[in-house]
């Protein structure tokens, strides 16, 4: 198993047995955090799970999450500013609900992070951000930020077509590739790069994790 930081893999590793498994778990688990439609638990099980079939010698683990969402997630990248080295994200697709939504991943990156661009999303009244990583304002899409390898150019359609829950115009300067989220994959990208989730119909359960490379 050789995992290449700098580029995105996407592998079908894992058995029904193992997604039932993780699904299970999530279900039994009691949920440190229920807000924003966002269920979550602890991902260790699931961080144990993983390092038994994929071999990651050379890669120090630093984090991951084990969520149930029901908003897509907005373009963002989780690399820390603070980081060294290149970090390596795993996102393991468990479970969605009617069509099967992707992970769009970008191929601009952002080492300013974390960071989220919150789009043409308007705060309603009462409502509170809960991130100070959750920008709006003056950078709420990636264009006007320190991104690498802006294209200059609008994105391309069908990549539009997938994230048109958004004005065309903030994907401006956006290049990239759509996986689907197919239980069973892992896809592995380099934490620096941006990425958004497409149109959900229903929850979605995933795991991500994130690991230094030594
Ligand atoms: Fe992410």
């Amino acid at each position: 198993m050789n995992l290449i930081n700098k580029q995105t893999q996407e592998l079908s590793l894992l058995s029904k047995d193992d997604i039932d498994n993780l699904a299970a778990h999530f279900d039994e688990s009691k949920p440190y955090d229920e807000k924003n439609g966002m269920k979550k638990v602890h991902p260790e099980m699931g961080r144990s799970l993983v390092e038994s079939i994929v071999n990651l010698d050379g890669y120090q683990w630093i984090g991951g999450n084990f969520y149930e969402h029901v908003h897509p997630y907005f373009p963002h990248v989780d690399k820390h500013k603070m980081q060294e080295g290149n970090v390596m994200v795993m996102v393991i697709p468990i479970r969605y609900t009617g069509r099967m939504p992707s992970l769009v991943i970008f191929d601009q990156e952002y080492y300013e992070g974390p960071y989220t661009w919150m789009m043409d999303w308007k705060r309603k009244e009462g409502q509170v951000l809960k991130f100070d990583t959750n920008k709006m304002g003056h950078e709420n899409y990636p264009a006007l930020s320190n991104i690498t390898k802006k294209t200059g150019k609008p994105i391309e359609d069908h990549l539009a077509k997938e994230l048109d829950m958004y004005p065309k115009e903030m994907l401006h300067s956006l290049s990239g590739k759509s996986h689907s989220f197919r239980p069973g994959n892992v896809i592995m990208f380099d934490g620096a790069r941006i990425h958004a989730t497409t149109k959900l119909d229903g929850p979605k359960l995933g795991l991500t994790l994130r690991y230094v490379k030594k």
